[in-house]
């Protein structure tokens, strides 16, 4: 390997821990960053002189910022007891086979026994009980310390919050992964999809981004999952003596626990549970990267003991993902609704992992230069986090001879417009607010379920009002006419009459949905709720200086500015002004003047619904002026209860809140119609 590979290796890992850590956006999957790694570890140290390379070893920690350590400002911090360290691991079997060499000598025994249990590729907890009581849950934070996130996963229904078994220690510390389903997964990504919002990467990245969220309300509305199999600090320090008997214990007090745990009682037959889990890890409802093998004996973990990073009496085999070839026909560029473009990979249809692949996103030009991806090629696909494809590379010997270095366009694949690119951006852009791509990705956004929710307005009938009827801006909705909409596709009366009714119904939706919808860069559901909150009244919002917007607490200085910035375009202005006229709900209601008919009145939503999804029935109790929460208190006025209901359920029992089924929750919400 040269040396020059080794440093366009090395700037590569920065590039991608700095995706991953900084930006949340990791643009590579773990098998093909850990592949790199390896690769830059395999260098000879003859062909680095002058130790550039410190010890030829590339550790994320040795990057240029922090990136080992999870904690955020916003957070209190707790310290672990006993630190949580990392794992090594290695994709090879001949490294497991090393490492139970290496254990032999060190113990000067081969009599002793192995766990084997999944690898959970989810976020790592340390939940503290106190008399049996859930007190705290921290972050990994550096390994010493954390960020407190308690009330953000409150809300799992399996974590058990109280243990009442008399055999539970009085103090303990117990680890674990949080963790997201694929639906939960693919349900949240699809709602970010339609509201325009970046797409998380993998589950993995979501759980992180959702642990850590501000609001704990919001933390409550993604199902987040739990599981639990290890031990720091605990009181009566010996009341186990092994991981078996502890991981049994785990099962006994109610906490969710590996769905594989298996003893082996010599290296071949952990070598034989290791490929047998990784036949069937496709089964469990987390996502698995791998297998970790323990010493089953805590005595004898003691006297192996632990490097400053990772114990020495355990090793993670991590499994390779399933890649697939397959032909990269086209690549489509999408324009979104804030002019940015990214490259789409067509792919022929292709078998990977469970489902079939015919679609990866490249993530920007700059991506796709960096892989040389030109169309014909024959690429390898693989999936991150077992999740998302991703195009790893091309095949050189099947390259086509003729074939052509891609030529990202200088001009937008929908309007023509001159693309540009602002600095230290790494997406193109569309300059032309008109370009239709961009208006109906604007119009698909405010009619969202997050922004306005207006029904039967969907992706395919906004394309056809802007390619057909000319529809320009969100103005240009309520002014639609029924002949109009009969002379488009898929149109009868009662479609069109349905359609003209929820967008007269859009102009009651609360102010802060209005305000999310219009789209600001930045400005998400929080913000556009302290904006109503602060100013009232679109005026208020509208003449506010930037250096107002900027001393509010929650806007920071570029949302500040970019809301400043949209206020100050004429065309917006003129926009709002026949929005005001067309009689849409431009302020925020007086609770006490404006008495609707939940106003006060707070609800807590459990178990599943029959009629409405949770967030419709919170929107409609929202639009009613009631208030929902994610836990019950003493304040909690209704519960409304579905099957599946559980602890929050025994909790309004106990606080003596009013209990309501679903039907009983409809017939107050007729009530208040009528
Ligand atoms: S035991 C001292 N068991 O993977 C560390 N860790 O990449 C012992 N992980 O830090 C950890 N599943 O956060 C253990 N079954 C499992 C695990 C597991 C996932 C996490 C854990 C660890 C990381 C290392």
């Amino acid at each position: 390997m040269s040396k020059s590979r080794k440093l366009e290796l090395h700037k590569l890992l920065k590039l991608h821990d700095e995706a991953y850590y900084r930006y949340g956006k990791p643009t590579i999957s773990d098998q093909e960053y850990d592949r790199l790694k390896r690769e830059f570890e395999t260098i000879d140290q003859d062909e680095d002189p002058l130790g550039l390379f410190d010890d030829n070893i590339y550790t994320k920690e040795s990057s240029d910022f922090n990136v080992g350590d999870d904690r955020l400002k916003e957070f209190l911090s707790h310290a672990h007891i006993v630190p949580m360290l990392s794992l090594d691991n290695t994709y090879d079997r001949k490294d497991f086979f090393d490492f139970d060499k290496r254990l032999s000598k060190t113990l000067q025994s081969s009599s002793f026994s192995y766990t084997i249990e999944p690898k959970i590729d989810g976020v790592a907890v340390s939940l503290t009980y106190d008399n049996g009581a859930l007190s705290t849950a921290t972050t990994r934070g550096n390994g010493v310390e954390g960020d407190v996130i308690t009330q953000n996963i409150m809300h799992i229904h399996e974590l058990p919050k109280v243990i009442k078994s008399k055999e539970f220690p009085s103090a303990i510390e117990i680890r674990g992964e949080i963790y997201m389903g694929h639906e939960e997964f693919y349900r949240i990504n699809e709602e970010r999809k339609k509201n325009g919002l970046d797409l998380y990467a993998n589950p993995r990245n979501l759980t992180a981004g959702t642990v850590k969220l501000l609001d704990p309300k919001e933390a409550s509305q993604r199902q987040l999952k739990i599981v639990v199999y290890g031990m720091g600090a605990i009181e009566p320090e010996d009341r186990f003596s092994c991981q078996s008997d502890f991981s049994n214990s785990l099962k006994d007090w109610g906490f969710p626990t590996v769905d594989f745990f298996e003893i082996a009682n010599s290296v071949n037959d952990a070598w034989g549970s290791i490929c047998q889990l990784e036949k069937i890890r496709n089964s469990f409802s987390y996502p698995t990267d791998g297998a970790v093998i323990k010493l089953n004996s805590f005595a004898l973990q003691k006297l192996a003991g632990n490097t400053s990073k990772a114990p020495r009496w355990a090793i993670a085999y991590k499994f390779e993902s399933e890649r697939q070839q397959t032909l990269l026909e086209a690549i489509e560029l999408q324009v979104g609704r804030t002019g940015a473009i990214t490259p789409v990979a067509h792919l022929k249809p292709v078998q990977l992992a469970g489902t079939i692949v015919s679609r990866a996103s490249l993530h920007n030009a700059d991506e796709i230069k960096r892989k040389d991806l030109r169309i014909g090629d024959t690429v390898v696909v693989e999936k991150a986090g077992e999740i998302i494809p991703q195009v790893i590379g091309f095949i050189e010997k099947l390259r086509q001879k003729e074939s052509q270095s891609y030529k990202f366009p200088v001009n937008c694949p929908c309007c023509r417009t001159r693309l540009e690119r602002h600095v230290g951006e790494a997406a193109w852009r569309c300059p032309n607010l008109d370009c239709n791509d961009q208006v109906k990705g604007r119009l698909e956004y405010y009619a969202s379920r997050g922004c306005m929710n207006i029904d039967n307005l969907g992706e395919a009938v906004i394309s056809q009002l802007v390619e057909k009827l000319n529809v320009k801006n969100l103005a240009d909705l309520y002014i639609l006419s029924k002949g109009q909409l009969l002379k488009l596709d898929g149109f009868a009366e009662k479609s069109a009459d349905n359609l003209l009714n929820s967008i007269q119904q859009s102009k009651k939706a609360l102010f802060w949905r209005f305000i999310c919808g219009l789209g600001i860069k930045h400005v998400g559901s929080s913000a556009s709720k302290l904006l109503v909150n602060k100013f009232r009244n679109i005026d208020g919002i509208i003449n506010a200086t930037e250096e107002h917007l900027s001393a509010l607490e929650g806007i920071g200085e570029k949302m500040a500015s970019s809301i400043h910035d949209f206020f100050s375009k004429e065309e917006n202005l003129q926009m709002i002004a026949l929005l005001k006229y067309e009689g849409l709900n431009l302020k925020e209601l007086d609770s006490n003047k404006e008495k609707l008919p939940l106003t006060r009145k707070s609800f807590v939503l459990t178990g599943s619904l029959v009629n409405f999804t949770r967030d419709n029935a919170a929107l409609k109790i929202e639009s009613l002026g009631g208030k929902v929460s994610s836990s019950v208190s003493k304040n909690t006025n209704f519960l409304v209860a579905g099957p599946g209901a559980g602890s929050k359920l025994e909790k309004a029992k106990q606080l003596n809140v009013e209990i309501l089924t679903e039907e009983e929750f409809l017939n107050i919400i007729k009530d208040t119609n009528s």
